[in-house]
């Protein structure tokens, strides 16, 4: 897609299909909207009077113009109330517009929005970002191409002359983002551990990053027990991946950790049908949110030192499994009995963050697949974050803000370690079912020493079943559009 920063107003652009956004308060047309609809001889005044448009949040309306006009069809797209409008209306807005245009077989589109905040900047970057990830698909899997979805090929951007910076920067995150979105949706038999140290490979040889591999024995070495605890039972040898961008004289030193298992079976504890055990493809989505920042902020280049880890594996059964009652030591020696194998991402997490902690970065924050709880306690759209230390949980809920990656934070209630309480271990690593994505957390917190952590359970946004907003059905690649806003936050 070319996004085109255009110094021409709606009044001035031609092209195939021009697109409008509109707040309910920008309705009755005045000014600028006024003179259009004059120069269109009255015909979009009539547009939203015929459909009812009012400028709510998602609705649209679309209309021909006559055989002599410069713009072939005119469409609005509501934005909602002005009091709420945000960052968030204008991705979404974006993704609307730009579906509208390949519905209605354009390929050029303009697009006239207002500024949110006085900031050209800001708004450019969230318009380009919204039609970007709403027009991003995945067929890859699919012999025959949807061939109508490829009409739609330039976007200008109309009255934001000079913003190519902002659009290249949408441009980055997104490329970071479809990544992430690729590396979910792609099946377990294609996207395995040792496919995600391939990307991370990748990633190292085309942006200049340092990549280590560590392989089983390298984490024995280590003494990494809970991690190959889960490993053992596959075919498919396990990758810890670490991923460091290190630029000269950083100002801060930061580590994210993703939960990578390519594929959950639940273990010998195995998932049974009707559980969606055919969709834990999706449980390395922390391990893709991780390596689409890392494509991003390669690309970015912060003043910010940052390690991207991941304990990668997959969770499977075979005369090898680890059993229900096995007891395990993870890297800090801390000894864990497996009252159940299909709570095991924490396991893995678990050596990926004692193993982050020496590294002696400023604050560290792992996201994970990590419970069904967690989608019973805040539904399908909204990930939780769990911090004991509120200056981390405060930067990383404004970056979620500015993002649009809806985030909640929970309680870290430390009485319900007791439900993890072992008779024969230091910890069980399964509580009760009640405050089961609390619980995890809980067990989580007890392989970090002193730095600065958080942890984000992105069980429910990681996918999505139906399209919407600027998210295509399928993965929606949460996380990533976060994590670079907060690193870039702590230039
Ligand atoms: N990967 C799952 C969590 C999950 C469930 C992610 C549904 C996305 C959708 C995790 O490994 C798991 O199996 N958790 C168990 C924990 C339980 C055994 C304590 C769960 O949530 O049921
Ligand atoms: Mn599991
Ligand atoms: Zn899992």
């Amino acid at each position: 897609m070319d996004f085109i920063a255009s110094g021409k107003s709606c009044l001035e652009w031609q092209g195939d299909c021009l697109v409008v956004g509109l707040l309910e308060e920008s309705l009755p047309l005045t000014g600028v909207l006024s003179d259009l609809n004059d120069q269109v001889g009255g015909l979009l005044q009539m547009l939203i009077e015929e459909e009812a448009f009012k400028g709510k949040a998602g609705s649209t309306a679309v209309t021909r113009l006559g055989p002599d006009s410069d713009i072939k069809k005119m469409g609005v797209v509501g934005l909602g109330s002005s009091d709420s409008m945000g960052l968030e209306s204008l991705r979404k807005g974006a993704a609307t517009a730009a579906r509208l245009a390949q519905k209605a077989k354009c390929p050029v589109l303009g697009m006239s929005f207002p500024v949110w905040n006085n900031n050209p900047t800001l708004t450019a970057q969230a318009l380009a970002e919204g039609a970007t990830l709403a027009l991003n698909q995945d067929n890859r899997f699919k012999s025959e191409l949807e061939t109508e979805k490829t009409a739609l090929s330039a976007i200008h951007l109309l009255s934001f002359e000079g913003q190519e910076p902002a659009i290249t920067a949408a441009q980055t995150v997104c490329d970071g983002v479809i990544l992430a979105r690729e590396l979910v949706s792609a099946p377990p038999n294609v996207v395995t551990p040792e496919k995600l140290a391939d990307t991370a490979a990748e990633i190292a040889r085309d942006h200049g990053l340092q990549l280590e591999i560590l392989e089983r024995a390298d984490c024995e070495a280590l003494g990494m027990g809970a991690y190959l605890g889960v490993a053992q039972a596959s075919d498919l040898p396990p990758k810890f991946i670490h991923l460091t961008y290190a630029p000269e004289n950083p100002k801060r030193k930061l580590a994210i950790i993703g939960k990578g298992l390519t594929f959950d079976s639940g273990g010998l504890n195995l998932k049974p049908s009707g559980s969606g055990i055919e969709m834990m493809k999706i449980d390395m989505g922390g391990a893709a949110a991780v390596l689409g920042a890392a494509k991003a902020i390669a690309q970015l280049k912060p003043d910010v030192e940052v390690h991207f880890i991941s304990a990668a594996a997959e969770n499977m059964v075979s005369g090898h499994a680890m059993r229900p009652g096995d007891i395990l030591t993870a890297g800090n020696g801390k000894t864990i009995e497996v009252n159940n194998t299909d709570a095991e991402g924490r396991l893995t997490l678990a050596d990926a963050l004692v193993f982050a902690d020496k590294l002696g970065v400023d604050a560290m924050i792992d996201l994970a697949t990590l419970t069904g709880a967690c989608i019973v306690a805040l539904g399908d759209d909204i990930a939780a974050l769990f911090s004991p230390n509120e200056q981390l949980a405060q930067s990383l809920s404004a970056a979620a803000d500015l993002s649009g990656e809806k985030l909640w934070r929970m309680p870290m209630e430390e009485k319900y370690f007791e439900g993890l309480k072992s008779v024969v271990a230091d910890m069980k690593n399964t509580g009760p079912r009640a405050g089961g994505s609390i619980t995890a957390a809980l067990f989580l917190k007890q392989f970090v020493k002193e730095t600065p952590w958080a942890h984000i359970d992105l069980a429910g946004p990681v996918w999505t079943d139906k399209e919407e907003g600027y998210n295509s059905a399928g993965a929606t690649g949460y996380g990533v559009r976060m994590l670079v806003q907060w690193i870039q936050g702590e230039n």
